[in-house]
């Protein structure tokens, strides 16, 4: 990896608000597991299958780990008393300084403000440890709950790319989202 592409991931573990977020090893693959099986990431995702297996699980993590070694990328786990509740993952596109977000929770611990917590530990390093100009999300339009989190959290709605993915025999639209290194990051004003 050069230098230019370091994603800095010695900054991890990292803590806020009882949220700790650690980098993924091959060794955490019961856990992504339990994390691409939970109610509601299928329908959020494209690329996880609806019944997804171990065997599954485990070469994802894989293919995950080996992506920030060659700094494509970061996978981040999100731990909370204990256990690990979520993922929080930065596609990162270095000659245009833009990374695309991919996030999930397990359904038990949804609607607490993890999911809110992670999105500002990963914008916060994507922002001010590695350099990234924009950071965005692609929504499928009926999720309401991700399009809550980003708009909770400064994300801009840039519009509708129609059709731009294909899953279940059908082009979806999704909404289109990001974030600019200069915008405003709310939580930083509730900090000052
Ligand atoms: C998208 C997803 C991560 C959002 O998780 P979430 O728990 O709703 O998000 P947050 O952590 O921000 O929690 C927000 C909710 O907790 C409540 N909350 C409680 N305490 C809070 C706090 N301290 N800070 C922020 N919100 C808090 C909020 O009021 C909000 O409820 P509301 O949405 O009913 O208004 C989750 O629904 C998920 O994993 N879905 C499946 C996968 C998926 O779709 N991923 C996104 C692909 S684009």
């Amino acid at each position: 990896m050069s230098e230019e592409v370091d994603l800095r991931l010695e900054r991890f573990p990292q803590k806020r608000l009882g949220v700790t977020l650690r980098v993924l090893t091959t060794d955490d693959v019961d856990a992504m597991f339990q994390l691409h099986r939970s109610p509601g990431v299928y329908e959020g995702l494209l690329t996880i299958p609806r019944k997804p297996d171990r065997a599954w699980s485990q070469e994802c993590t894989e293919k995950l780990c080996e992506s920030m070694t060659k700094g494509e990328g970061s996978l981040l786990l999100a731990e909370h008393d204990g256990e690990v509740v979520g993922s929080v993952g930065l596609g990162i596109k270095w000659k245009h300084g833009h990374g695309g977000l991919g996030y999930l929770l397990k359904e038990s611990v949804r609607g607490k403000g993890i999911a809110s917590c992670m999105l500002q530990m990963v914008l916060d390093h994507g922002f001010d440890d590695i350099g990234l100009n924009r950071i965005w999300a692609d929504t499928f339009m009926d999720n309401e709950a991700s399009r809550r989190l980003l708009i909770r959290n400064g994300f801009v709605h840039e519009g509708v790319k129609r059709q731009a993915y294909h899953k279940e025999d059908r082009y979806l639209d999704v909404d289109m989202w990001a974030m600019l290194v200069t915008d405003p990051r709310p939580w930083k004003e509730q900090q000052a």
